[in-house]
């Protein structure tokens, strides 16, 4: 018996890897979060599948319902929207599990800031602009921000950031940014990126609260930094024509020689 952790995606339900589908498809058991996990992902699961939303169980529910499919030898699909590696309760929940001596593993999924990326066909980090993505947040009522990684703090580097689970407090994060990035950086809002009611804002910090026209929607992601949208950049090396690599060796020296390792 195991339990297969599975990042589900951002929304759109074929954002989801093939291996994350045919471990759903393999499991008698499954539970999502249902806040953000899309329920046509459900229907991988097998016939007579149990079926759990979790948005409405504490860990300790959940873990009852873990330990239940252990003792019946029932694997366990276990779904978290976007990737497990940020803001998924993945270590919470495997700490429980390495107590009770419950076998895990973990399939990744497409992250929101990956989506968002997609959304606006941007990349996050352009030769000579940014070449760092902070995926972050704001504090909220159920995690507190540790004393470092303040918004002011990641902003002082000039990277892109792509700002979770802040979008209620809008008008906070912009203020605490345009003295670092300036009022005329550019930004976008995406909302529920990949869903059929995807929504997309962009602007500059100074008129990001305006063009929003007062929408809060919960589920989206704050990208802010000259890399959005930005037309001012350098090329990169590695495409050069006059650049040796090893896959393209160039002039009569190549550090690469062909047929070398
Ligand atoms: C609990 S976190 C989950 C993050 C997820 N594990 C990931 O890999 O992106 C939820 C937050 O991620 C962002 N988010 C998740 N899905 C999103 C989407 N489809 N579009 C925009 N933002 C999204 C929002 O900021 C939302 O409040």
């Amino acid at each position: 018996m195991t339990v297969h952790f599975i990042g589900a995606g951002p929304g759109a339900a074929d954002l989801i890897t093939l291996r994350g589908r045919d471990l759903i498809a393999s499991c008698p058991v499954c539970l999502y979060a249902g806040s953000l996990v899309p329920e046509a992902l459900l229907s991988h699961c097998p016939e007579g599948a149990r079926i759990i939303n979790t948005a409405p169980l504490s860990l300790d529910e959940i873990m009852a319902e873990i330990q239940a499919a252990h003792a019946a030898g029932h694997d366990v699909a276990r779904l978290h929207s976007g990737d497990l590696s940020v803001w998924s309760a993945l270590g919470e929940q495997t700490r429980r599990l390495r107590e009770l001596d419950i076998p895990y593993d973990v399939t990744p999924g497409v992250p929101a800031f990956a989506a968002a990326s997609a959304a606006l066909g941007a990349e996050f980090t352009l030769p000579g602009v940014a070449q760092s993505l902070v995926l972050t947040r704001t504090s909220g009522r159920a995690s507190a921000m540790p004393d470092g990684e303040t918004l002011e703090n990641f902003a002082k580097t000039g990277a892109t950031l792509a700002i979770h689970l802040s979008v209620h407090v809008l008008e906070d994060v912009i203020a605490r940014l345009i003295p670092y990035y300036g009022g005329d950086c550019p930004v976008a809002v995406v909302w529920r990126a990949t869903w059929p009611d995807q929504r997309i804002v962009r602007a500059t910090l100074e008129t990001l609260e305006e063009a929003t026209g007062g929408e809060r929607g919960r589920t989206a992601l704050i990208m802010v930094g000259r890399a959005i949208g930005a037309e001012e950049f350098d090329e990169s090396c590695l495409y050069a024509g006059d650049y040796d690599r090893r896959y393209r060796p160039v002039g009569t020296n190549p550090r690469f020689p062909e047929g070398v390792e």
